[in-house]
């Protein structure tokens, strides 16, 4: 069916509901007291969990399901006790579960992305647990689980309302565009600005014939909706704003007894709840409403149907020591053509033989040459700045070194420093090869971090997008 499951939109609407069809079985099977029934079928079948941050549920669910299903489980949760401690890689660390001849990883990592490159690094498995801000996909999954078990075993004709923080979480996205590949779906929401349905998401879902409302109140949207899906503040992914700000944002949003006297359908959450912020108050726990506790459970039957599906006829893959040289190169060098006329551009006179790196901004050359400690290694730099005027509104700056070679890394902390730098490579009074270096400007992505050191790669689906975080890039230069 598929071999990694990184994130939802490599998911179509008939792998969703045949998953749906599996968990639906598997909770069959719970409830029919046979919770060992396929004990067997995963029977020296090995788990990874890699988990960089904390986790209760998604930790645990994949345990429980892979222990109901017979297979072993190891790993760590959280770095300490680890070598990641010693600055080990994700790289290195993923080899390592392969060569302990693990069968599958499911890894949970702050940085957007990270879990994309593990995949890439891996001949086995790898199963997002979610990615920095970026993405949860098995959470989306057991969330439209819940859905469609209590919707008459489908997801079109759906309203579901959203409350709490819907801008910095990964659930509330990722929900809100699978339910977007299925009709007659109705979403409705209220929130303060600042935790509100971020527009291009609105516009996005809009694109797909979903019908989003904005609502002023919390009573407004749950008169008209079968399921209430309320999220806790990511206050973790929220930077300048202090907590007693967002609590206070939060108040006239939290759901109390009030609110859902006349609320039938069914309350949702992915846990965990603030317990001091108390985005729902205690006494809801006990109402009719309270649908989050069996969305948890779902959990462990949608993890046990993936498990399932991805290990059940798979071969075992022996260890291969060897790396893939793909792993090495991005396709992030958008190449200039080298006019043969031009022997020695502007900025290359009197550098027979080095590096030029030209467009940057302005006062960055002098950042750079620090950056790529040019003198401790010995090379001369001449870095030089050329100050606004009518052709740089802004001004730039150029660097010239008679370094031969810069390697991936020392290009990314150029980038890092100057978005799009232009780098031109000279071979005696030559310019040999020119290229423009992209990198994701997403400040978390994998691709930014140099001590991971993973090579920037792009695709494009009509807009051009990041492989690992996958946000829109827009070339500027
Ligand atoms: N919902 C969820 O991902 O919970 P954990 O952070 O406890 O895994």
């Amino acid at each position: 069916m598929f071999n990694d499951v990184i994130s939802i939109h490599d998911l179509t609407s008939e792998q969703i509901l045949y998953l749906c069809e599996k968990a639906e079985d598997m909770k069959n099977i719970e409830k029919s007291g046979q919770r060992f029934k396929l004990s067997d079928s995963l029977k020296n079948r090995k788990l990874a969990y890699m988990f960089y941050e904390p986790s209760t549920r998604t930790k645990l669910s994949f345990d429980t399901a892979m222990n109901q299903l017979g297979g072993k489980r190891d790993g760590f949760i959280g770095i300490e006790g680890t070598s990641i401690r010693k600055s080990e890689s994700i790289m290195d660390t993923v080899k390592m579960m392969e060569a302990n001849h693990f069968d599958v990883i499911v890894m949970r990592n702050p940085i957007d992305g990270s879990v994309q490159w593990a995949a890439d690094v891996a001949n086995i498995p790898v199963i997002n647990g979610g990615d920095g801000k970026n993405e949860h996909p098995t959470q989306s999954l057991l969330d439209i689980f819940t859905l469609y078990s209590n919707n008459g075993k489908k997801l079109d004709d759906i309203s579901i309302g959203f409350g709490g923080d819907l801008s910095h979480g990964r659930t509330v996205k990722s929900l809100c565009i699978m339910l977007s590949y299925f009709k007659d779906v109705k979403i409705y929401w209220a929130a303060e600005d600042f935790l509100g349905i971020p527009l291009e998401l609105i516009d996005y879902l809009e694109s797909k014939n979903v019908t989003v409302i904005r609502e002023k109140n919390v009573k407004d949207v749950l008169d008209k909706v079968d399921f209430y899906y309320m999220t806790r503040p990511q206050l973790e992914r929220m930077e300048g704003i202090s907590k007693s700000l967002v609590t206070k944002m939060l108040k006239q949003y939290k759901i109390d007894m009030d609110k859902i006297k006349n609320f039938n359908g069914k309350l949702l959450h992915p846990m965990p709840v603030n317990s001091e912020v108390e985005e729902i108050e205690k006494n809801v726990y006990f109402s009719q409403a309270q649908g989050f506790l069996e969305q948890a459970e779902n959990g462990i039957f949608m993890r046990k149907a993936l498990l399932h599906e991805l290990l059940k006829d798979k071969d075992y893959v022996a260890f291969n020591s060897k790396l893939d040289y793909d792993l090495l190169h991005g396709n992030n060098k958008l190449i200039r053509k080298i006019s043969p006329k031009i022997k020695q551009g502007l900025f290359i006179d009197n550098l027979n033989t080095g590096i030029s790196i030209d467009h940057l901004k302005y006062g960055a050359a002098f950042e750079i040459t620090s950056k790529l400690n040019l003198a401790d290694k010995g090379y001369i730099a001449m870095p030089a700045h050329l100050p606004p005027d009518e052709e740089f509104l802004n001004g730039k700056s150029f660097l010239k070194t008679n370094m031969e070679l810069i390697s991936e890394r020392e290009l990314k902390l150029v980038a890092l420093v100057s978005n799009e730098p232009t780098i031109n490579i000279i071979k005696d009074g030559i310019v040999v090869d020119k290229f423009v270096y992209l990198l994701c400007r997403n400040e978390n992505c994998i691709t930014r971090d140099v001590k991971e050191d993973v090579p920037p790669k792009f695709f494009n689906d009509g807009n051009i997008k990041c492989r690992y975080c996958r946000q829109k890039y827009v070339i500027l230069n």
